[in-house]
């Protein structure tokens, strides 16, 4: 496990790599804070980011939708800083419900994202606070068949999918037509598990705190697998970030290593590892 080291300089820095004009590398940067937030902050290619964070028992909320607490200070500010280096954050219209977050940047300087907000059945509250604290754009993705309600934010329609729902594709397309190519998928389990289903998530962070909450809904709910040999196997770093332990999924790896070996090489490398 890799301890982070944060010094402001070195903060300043990826935030110069975030906005496209670098300042100079800090003489005494510490490896493992660039190591986990460099391949956010450079702007090379589109990236999806998606942060879920939990309890030592995969929890992210109490039965009753307490979320409030779930990381401890360093995993919020691990967040905010995450937030700080995309260009947009997205998150189902249940967490909108359930927590009303303003998704702004607070615990690190930076600057804060475009709030999305995917709301395929057009029941985001008027209320909510994001809509009125005048700051950064509010985009709510509806389908195209939901009448027009009174929301005085941009809304984009996109086609409703097959399955009932907005396509992750679709909805990250239509962000890149406004500009926005690096997005943090920040929840709940309903949102992201649809970009995880559809293979478009390049990196997620899992932020564990020291805490068991014993029952309640996890971070990440998929199609149900029979067997091991189907879940998912990213490549993994594991982050020491103060109060929270932080796993740096990175599933590009993943989409590499299965196009270079068919399922059956891949079962037998597998058995390998376990002898
Ligand atoms: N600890 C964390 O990291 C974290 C982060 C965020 C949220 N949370 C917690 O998670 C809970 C909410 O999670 P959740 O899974 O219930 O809700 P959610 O993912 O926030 O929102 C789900 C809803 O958003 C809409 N939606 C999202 N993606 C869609 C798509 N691709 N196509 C169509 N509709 C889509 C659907 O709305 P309709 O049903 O209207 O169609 C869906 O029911 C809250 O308790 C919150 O506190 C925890």
């Amino acid at each position: 496990m890799r301890s982070v080291r944060m010094t402001e300089e070195l903060w300043q820095h990826l935030l110069s790599l975030r906005e496209g004009s670098p300042s100079p590398f800090p003489a005494d940067a510490d490896a493992s804070f660039l190591a986990l937030y460099r391949p956010i902050a450079i702007r090379d290619r589109p990236l999806v980011l998606a942060q879920v964070g939990q309890s030592l028992d995969g929890r992210v909320a109490t039965p009753t939708g307490d979320a409030q607490d779930v990381s401890g200070c360093d995993g919020i500010a691990h967040l905010h800083r995450c937030r700080a280096l995309v260009d947009a954050v997205i998150v189902g219209v249940g967490t909108v419900v359930a927590d009303n977050p303003s998704l702004s940047v607070r615990a690190v300087s930076g600057k804060s994202p475009v709030r999305v907000v995917v709301d395929c059945n057009g029941r985001m509250p008027e209320r909510a606070k994001m809509l009125h604290d005048g700051g950064m754009p509010v985009l709510v993705l509806q389908a195209d068949d939901v009448p027009s309600g009174s929301i005085r934010h941009e809304v984009i329609r996109l086609p409703r999918h097959t399955d009932g729902g907005l396509a992750p594709r679709a909805i990250l397309e239509a962000l890149a037509e406004r500009g926005l190519t690096t997005v943090l998928v920040e929840g709940g389990a309903n949102t992201i598990s649809r970009f995880v289903d559809a293979h478009l998530i390049d990196r997620l962070h899992v932020s564990v705190a020291p805490i068991i909450i014993g029952s309640g809904p996890a971070g990440i709910r998929l199609s149900p697998i029979d067997r091991l040999s189907e879940a998912r196997r990213p490549d993994v770093e594991v982050y020491n970030i103060g109060t929270d332990i932080v796993f740096d999924c990175n599933f590009r790896s993943e989409i590499r290593q299965e196009a270079a070996s068919p399922a059956a090489d891949r079962q037998d490398i597998l058995m390998a590892d376990l002898a």
